[in-house]
């Protein structure tokens, strides 16, 4: 039951929404894995769960790259012998109108966000299907459906969608559910960045008109996690306080 004693890699653990996870999960007892491009930060979310009772351990890799992310899985395996849980959460924005976007842009988010997510499941779901289990839970975003200004993350978040839906259903009979859950507004350093107008721009457009909270998200991706939530797989899961219906 739940995911006591579980093995959980999740990318981009070093700050913000991949942070509250990783502490959610290792607050319910799993083996964390906290994977970042930012050694510092990878660290400081790793130390925070050790004081307060978890376990962890910090990998600093960069997910575009497929020899440092088949690394990582060999430290995790290692460390503590198997993989049972991924959360492919690092991403990257670079916002700006099509006319003004430089293909370098494009290719930064596109190789993180998409890239990056297939790396990820593609070193660990052999090792899933020989121990018939797994849970990957991929974080898009509701900005999946289109946002003025985000063609290349727009693009790269729906990319996460068909990759989560044909993976959902190559391992459907592994014991492997490939979910996601789809952030809308969240008090997290991505939408932090945003310029404070657009950020009260979203709020006011959302029918639940406050931010989310970074525990809204874990608490959703510690759902498709558990054990017992073994017959729900291809699913999107909004936390955007509705605003995928308006
Ligand atoms: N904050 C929001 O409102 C919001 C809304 C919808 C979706 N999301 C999604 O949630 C996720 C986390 O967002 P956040 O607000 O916590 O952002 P954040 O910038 O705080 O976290 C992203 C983390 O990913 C790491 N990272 C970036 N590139 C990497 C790479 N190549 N390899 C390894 N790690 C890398 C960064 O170092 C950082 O720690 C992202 O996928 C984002 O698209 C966020």
């Amino acid at each position: 039951m739940g995911v006591n004693k579980k093995t959980a890699i999740i990318t981009g653990s070093g700050s913000g929404i991949g942070a509250g996870i990783a502490k959610k999960l290792a607050q319910n007892g799993a083996n964390v894995v906290v994977l970042d491009l930012s050694k510092q930060g990878a660290e400081e979310t790793a130390r925070d769960i050790i004081n307060n009772g978890g376990k962890a351990i910090a990998v600093q890799a960069d997910i575009t790259s497929w020899p440092e992310i088949n690394a990582a899985v060999e430290e995790t395996l290692h460390v503590f012998g198997t993989i049972d849980i991924l959360v492919n959460n690092a991403g990257a924005i670079k916002d700006s109108s099509i006319l003004k976007m430089s293909e370098q842009d494009w290719d930064l988010v596109l190789d993180t966000c998409l890239k990056g997510s297939w790396h990820c499941c593609k070193a660990v779901l052999g090792y899933m299907r020989s121990q018939n289990f797994g849970r990957v839970v991929n974080i898009t975003s509701r900005a999946w459906l289109g946002n003025p200004g985000q063609s290349n993350y727009s693009s790269a978040k729906a990319g996460i969608v068909g990759l989560t839906m044909s993976l959902a259903l190559e391992f459907a009979s592994y014991g492997i559910t490939v979910n996601i859950v789809a952030p809308g507004f969240i008090e997290a350093p991505m939408a932090r960045r945003l310029p404070l107008e657009t950020q009260q721009k979203v709020i006011n457009a959302q029918p639940i008109k406050r931010p989310g909270r970074i525990e809204d998200v874990a608490n959703a991706v510690l759902f498709f996690c558990d054990d017992e939530t073994n017959y729900i797989t291809g699913q999107i899961l909004y936390v955007d306080g509705g605003r995928h219906v308006v």
